[in-house]
């Protein structure tokens, strides 16, 4: 690390799990780095009174005691943002997960000279003498897969100097705009945005592949949506179809105080899928930063800001990119540790009374933006929340609602009964369905709100009818309400309900999803023009409507031609009813 050496070392004096409080540190700032004890602990400056710092160190603080040597680094935590994140593995502060665990410590130093020693190829795409504004690309990096790594101007200027065909490394100097210097790699203090120039106004959705998602409760390119759900409700596995499966450019996976086993999981997964948009291997658009269970605690907090870091520097490149974090409340619960140690009056269930604020500085990060560099692109964030016992009215449920756009609740009971994804149709919204009905209607789906609206008003009738029938009787109910229950049947099995383990049906694309929809309604409506015509409904409820429900499953990821067939196949059943 490039600190300031000269600075004054302090001592430390308390040690208390992650908190450490200094004394005699001189002329050094909130957010500074500084490295404890013969092991060089890293540790943040969160608070400072006189000569006394409090710190929040990010690795275990077992070995340390009292006078232990406190030297400050002049430096924030920082992330090296450069060519050989995608594809690969890293701690919560963004170190390679295959390297020592010290950070500032010489074996930190040793992982860095090998990344630093990796060799690239820089290809210009400028030429000497040409004039760039402050986030044009002068010139791309091939790295392992489709993303296009763009090395941009940092000012404004003429380009003086390239650097030729020879292989470069990651501190090396690949371009002057004018008598400043681009390196290929450079360093970000994560907890800072990334400048961008403006918020432009429109909305684009972003295609997750998973149907409920999609037709339900869209979400739109750079907003923010949160996945509330009791234990083991199928959090984890809803985040990984949508690292698989989404339309974005860049996935950044953040696995935060989850399971170990799970991010291999992603891993292995990502590995082996071939990304059907580029032909390539997803993994390779993918930046995993694992903070799991078994690692300290305190770098879960900066974990998050450290993937939304990521996520916004392939934005400014002009990618779209979607930071998934698994879990938010496993990332509160170390902002509650910290404070509780550092005897913060509790507010809300023993959590800080910054949570709200800090949650909001999470999300608030998500958003469609036009670079610097006047490249339309964005940064989409989705966070897990796992209330403990399924309690939504606990406060990083509650707070995290007020700053998201969608939400994907997911219900107990759904997954009990093994109706995955299991997000509710009661509990869900998204705010940005209107102007998404919008987009589809220019983007060649005129159908896409009036499909959603009778899709969750035969959603919320049926319900309302299951529940009478449960008191009356089904036979009780006239035939169109029968119709009804039939149809949301079919809807919630031959739509919603979505198998992630099968080829055909882990991934569905907008116009199969579409098909699928009007499938069920219009078999729907065709099962009330029968009643009408003095169709018995016993006998239409009788009639095998298997091929409406298997058609997920049977027919391509993409065929949505061959859901129109079986439309029109079945629809023709029907009518031999009458
Ligand atoms: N889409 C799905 N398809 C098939 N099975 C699923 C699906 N989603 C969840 N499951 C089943 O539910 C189990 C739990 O899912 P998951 O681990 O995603 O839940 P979670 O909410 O993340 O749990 P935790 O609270 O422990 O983090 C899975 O192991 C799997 O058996
Ligand atoms: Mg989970």
């Amino acid at each position: 690390m490039g600190g300031d050496v000269s600075a004054p070392a302090g001592r430390v004096v308390r040690v208390n799990g992650p908190l450490v409080e200094v004394e005699g540190l001189g002329g050094v700032a909130m957010l500074e780095l500084v490295a404890l004890g013969p092991d060089r602990v890293s540790a943040e400056i969160v608070a400072l009174e006189g000569t006394r710092a409090t710190l929040q160190a990010y690795e275990y603080t077992g070995g340390i005691r009292a006078g232990d040597v406190a030297e400050a680094t002049g430096d924030q935590l920082v992330g090296v943002l450069g060519p050989g994140l995608l594809g690969h593995a890293f701690d919560g502060l963004l170190r390679p997960l295959s390297d020592a665990p010290l950070w500032l410590g010489p074996e930190r130093a040793a992982a860095d000279a090998a990344r630093e020693e990796a060799a690239w190829r820089f290809v210009p795409a400028v030429g000497i003498g040409d004039r760039v504004e402050r986030g044009d690309v002068l010139g791309t990096v091939p790295d392992s897969g489709s993303v296009e790594h763009r090395v941009l101007a940092g000012v404004a200027g003429e380009v003086t100097w390239l650097a030729g065909e020879a292989p470069v490394r990651a501190s090396d100097v690949v371009a002057r705009v004018g008598d400043s210097e681009v390196r290929l790699a450079e360093r970000w203090p994560v907890r800072t945005p990334r400048p961008i120039r403006d918020r432009p106004p429109g909305v684009a959705p972003i295609h997750t592949g998973q149907r409920v998602l999609d037709l339900l409760y869209p979400l739109a390119s750079g907003a923010a949506a949160a996945v509330p759900g009791g234990f083991g409700t199928g959090k984890t596995m809803l985040l990984q179809q949508i690292a698989k499966w989404s339309d974005a450019d860049v996935i950044v996976y953040v696995g935060c105080g989850e399971r170990g086993n799970e991010m291999a999981d992603v891993l292995d997964g990502l590995a082996t899928l071939v990304d059907e948009r580029t032909g390539g291997r997803l993994i390779d658009r993918t930046v995993i930063i694992a903070n799991t269970s078994n690692m300290p605690m305190m770098a879960r907090e900066a974990s998050i800001y450290t993937g939304i870091c990521v996520a916004e520097y392939y934005r400014d490149m002009g990618h779209d990119s979607v930071v998934i974090a698994d879990s938010t409340s496993r990332w509160a619960e170390a902002l509650r540790e910290f404070s509780n140690r550092n005897g913060d009056l509790p507010a809300e269930e023993g959590y800080p009374a910054s949570l709200a604020s800090a949650l909001a500085a999470f999300y608030e990060r998500a958003g469609r933006v036009t670079t610097l560099g006047g490249r339309t692109a964005s940064v989409t964030v989705i966070g897990a929340v796992s209330p403990p016992g399924g309690d939504m009215t606990e406060p990083v449920t509650t707070d995290t609602q007020r700053f998201v756009r969608s939400l994907w609740l997911l219900d107990r009971e759904l997954a009990y009964a093994r109706h995955y994804p299991a997000v509710s149709w009661t509990g869900s919204f998204a705010r940005d369905a209107e102007p998404l009905g919008l987009w589809h209607s220019a983007n060649g789906d005129p159908g896409w709100a009036r499909r959603r609206a009778r899709a969750a008003s035969l959603l919320a009738e049926a319900d309302r009818l299951a529940d009478l029938a449960e008191i009356i009787g089904t036979s009780s109910l006239p035939g169109h309400e029968r119709m009804v229950l039939l149809g949301g049947r079919l809807l919630r099995d031959g739509v919603l309900l979505q198998n992630a383990l099968s080829r055909n049906d882990a991934f569905c694309s907008a116009a199969k999803g579409a098909a699928l929809l009007d499938l069920v309604l219009d078999v729907v409506d065709t099962c009330q023009v029968l009643v009408e015509r003095g169709v018995p409904a016993s006998v239409i409820e009788r009639h095998d409507f298997g091929p409406v429900l298997r058609a997920r499953e049977d027919v391509g990821p993409d065929d949505a031609a061959a859901v129109t067939e079986r439309r029109i196949a079945v629809l023709g059943e029907l009518e031999g009813l009458a």
